[in-house]
Formats: structure tokens, sequence, C-alpha cells
């Protein structure tokens, strides 16, 4: 039987992109979802688009059973571990909900991966760990800080597999710290689908444009910023997910433990953002300035070298290709995955 690849959290955002690249590149696949965030249906749509077959289990990470009995049907000899909370002011309201889920969910998947002796890993960590940079770009060895739970949760989860790695070196543990994933599969037909008001700017934007929010909101325009307005290292989710197939290099023997920004190294502001949707839409969205958002940034954005040198993998499509995406996404599914 071929090797399988676990994929925790599969239903989600960067999971059924990643799914279905690890498809397209030939691996078998077994996915893991709760659909505490996702719905059944983005799976059904990569079977579609690829035209493959692959088990989904629905449960939880943190069931320790049902990964058991996911390891004894299935030849698992690595994992990409997506499961968790990824909202930051939800988890300053809700701490002990993001310290369980993403924590004890961590946890839970490496201690039945030690007891099956399956020992590869990569985990889906966040430029969030860099907190406020003290110098721009964002190298890998740079210094850490977080100033959140989710944060923290993020921060904790690389510090076990950390302690891991030194108590038994044979672990093959890839960290991977993405900076701001957005976009959609070229389709249309697979994307991100927020609940309810959307945090992060791009989902919003195209909510916007569809007419199911009145205006853009531009949290703060007085940064040190060329514009004024924040400065982000926006990601194709589709080269994001591309860096993940590109990682599973270092689950060769003795790679150990490696970290890469996933990013393009370019930083785009908001107010260049609104207008590289406008062009995809084909028309000015309405936005308005407001206050600072608390605990915003002014600019962040990669030194995406290191992936480049050592995975061979470096970002392809551009910006208007990410507004171009999200937003034949969001005109295919003003609803998200319900329509
Ligand atoms: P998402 O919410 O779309 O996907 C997460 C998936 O995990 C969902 O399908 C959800 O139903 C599932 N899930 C959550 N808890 C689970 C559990 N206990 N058991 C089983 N399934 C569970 O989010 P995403 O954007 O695809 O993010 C994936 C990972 O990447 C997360 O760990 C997130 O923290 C991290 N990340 C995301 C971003 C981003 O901007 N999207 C940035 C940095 C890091
Ligand atoms: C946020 C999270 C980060 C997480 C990432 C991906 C915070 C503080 N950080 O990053 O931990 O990894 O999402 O999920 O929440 N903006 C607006 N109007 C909006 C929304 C955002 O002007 O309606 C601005 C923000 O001030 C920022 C930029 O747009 O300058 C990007 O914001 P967002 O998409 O939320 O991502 P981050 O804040 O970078």
């Amino acid at each position: 039987m071929a090797d399988t690849i676990l994929v925790t959290g599969g239903a989600g955002y960067i999971g059924s992109h990643t799914v279905l690249e690890l498809l397209e590149a030939g691996y078998k696949l077994v996915a893991l979802d709760n659909y505490s965030h996702s719905y059944p249906k983005s799976l059904e749509v990569v079977k579609e688009l690829t035209n493959q077959a692959f088990p989904v289990y629905e449960g939880d990470v943190r069931d320790k059973d049902l990964l058991q009995q996911i390891f004894s049907q299935h030849p698992v000899t690595g994992v990409i571990h997506f499961a968790g909370f990824k909202a930051v002011a939800e988890s300053t309201q809700q701490p002990l909900a993001y310290y369980d889920n993403n924590l004890v969910g961590l946890l839970c998947l490496l201690e039945v991966m030690e007891e099956q002796g399956c020992k590869n890993l990569i985990f889906s960590s966040s430029a969030t760990v860099y907190g406020q940079p003290t110098h721009l770009p964002l190298g890998e060895d740079a210094p850490l800080s977080v100033t959140n739970p989710y944060g923290r949760t993020k921060l904790i989860g690389e510090n076990i597999l950390r302690d891991l790695y030194a108590q038994d070196p044979t672990w093959n543990l890839v960290l991977l710290r993405y900076f701001n994933p957005i976009g959609a599969h070229p389709s249309g037909r697979l994307g991100e689908d927020p609940q309810g008001v959307p945090n992060n700017l791009v989902p919003y934007m195209t909510q916007v444009a569809s007419g199911l929010r009145d205006h853009i909101r531009v949290f703060g325009n007085d940064y040190d910023t060329p514009d004024g307005t924040g400065v982000r290292d926006y990601i194709h989710v589709v080269d994001l997910s591309r860096g993940h197939v590109a990682a599973m290099k270092k689950w060769a023997p003795g790679s150990g433990l490696s970290i890469y920004n996933l990013g393009t190294g370019q930083g785009y502001s908001v107010l260049e953002m609104i207008q590289a949707l406008s062009r995809a839409v084909g028309r000015d969205l309405p936005y308005k300035i407001y206050p600072r958002r608390p605990g915003d940034i002014a600019s962040c954005y990669a030194d995406p070298r290191k992936a480049q040198t050592e995975l061979g993998w470096s970002a392809q499509l551009d910006l208007e290709a990410m507004c171009r995406h999200a937003w034949s996404w969001q005109q295919q599914h003003p609803q998200g995955f319900q329509d």
C-alpha cells in the first residue's frame, strides 16, 4: 500500500486547497475534520475538481480513539496539522477554548503519532509569532513574541515541537509560518467561508463588492507606512498550499526540525488592496477611515528566501490573481458553501 498523509482540518480554507494540491501531486491522503468551522461540501468540491476519491473522517483531533482508528485503517506516514481555531479577537474572549482546541489537539495528535511510530509532521504556525517586528523583512530567526491567546497557542505549539525534537531527534518536524493567505481556487469553487462578520480584510472587501456590506472599514491611516495604512504580506492560498507539498521534502530521514516563512516578501497597504480588488471587480469600492484596530501593527512582511533555497518553493501568483480568484469565489458563493 502506498504511503498516506493524514490532513487534520482538511475541510477548512487552507486544508481544502492543500488536499487538492496533494492529490494533484499524486499523493494518497485521508482527511479529518469536525466541521466546527467548515462544511463537508469543500472536500466534495475537491473530489469533483480532481476527479479523485479519498476517505474523510468526521471527528475531533482530540479524540485519540478516532486517531488510532485512522492509523489502524490507513498506512499514515506523515501528518499535516491544520485543525484549530484562528480568530484573534475571539481568542481573547474564549482563551480556554483556544488552549484546549489548539494545544490539547496538538498533544493528542503527537501522542498517537508517537505510539504509531509516525514521526513526520507539518504544523500550521503563523507570522503572528513575530509580534511587533523589530526589523523587516522578517527572517525565521527574528525574535518571537505574542500578544493574544491565539498567538500564544501557536508559539506554545512551536515550543512543544522544539521540546519533542530535543528529546527524540528522529522526528521530522516542519513549522510553517504563514503570512496573510487570501484568494481562492482559480475555478472559484473553493474558497474562504468566514462565519459572521469577516475579521480579515479580503473577505470583508469581497462582501462589500457583492453588496452584502456597505463599505470597507480601513482601520487606521496614521501608521508609519507610505500611505498611513497597514502593510501586510498577502499570499495566494494556492501558493501557500503548494508550500506544504514542497515542505514534505523535509520528511526525509534525518531532516529534523525546520522552520519556514510562507510569504511573498512583498507588502501591500490596505489602500493598495482596495485598489487591486476594485480593478478585479471593475469599479471603485467604497471605503471609510476608522480608528486603528487594537493589537494591529503597522507593517509585516516575510523574508521568503529560506523556503526558496531549501524547499525550492516560492510564491508564483501575483496580487491581481489573488483578487481575481477571491472575487470569482465570492460571486459564485455569496453565502459561502451554503450556496
Ligand atoms: P479554517 O478555520 O478554515 O480551518 C480549520 C479547520 O479545522 C476547519 O475546517 C475546522 O472545522 C477544523 N477544526 C477545528 N478544530 C478542530 C478539531 N478539534 N478537530 C478537527 N477539526 C477541527 O482555518 P484555516 O485558515 O484553513 O487555517 C488552518 C490553520 O492555519 C489553522 O491552524 C490556523 O491557525 C493556521 N493559520 C491560518 C492563517 C490564516 O490566515 N488563514 C494564518 C496563519 C495560520
Ligand atoms: C490577522 C491576525 C493574525 C492572523 C491573520 C490571519 C490580528 C491582529 N491578527 O492578521 O494573527 O494570523 O489575521 O488570520 O487579528 N484591516 C482593515 N479593515 C478590515 C480588516 C482589516 O483595514 O476590515 C486591515 C488591518 O488593520 C491590517 C490589514 O487590513 O492592516 C490586514 O488585516 P487582517 O486581514 O485582519 O490580517 P492581520 O491583521 O494581518
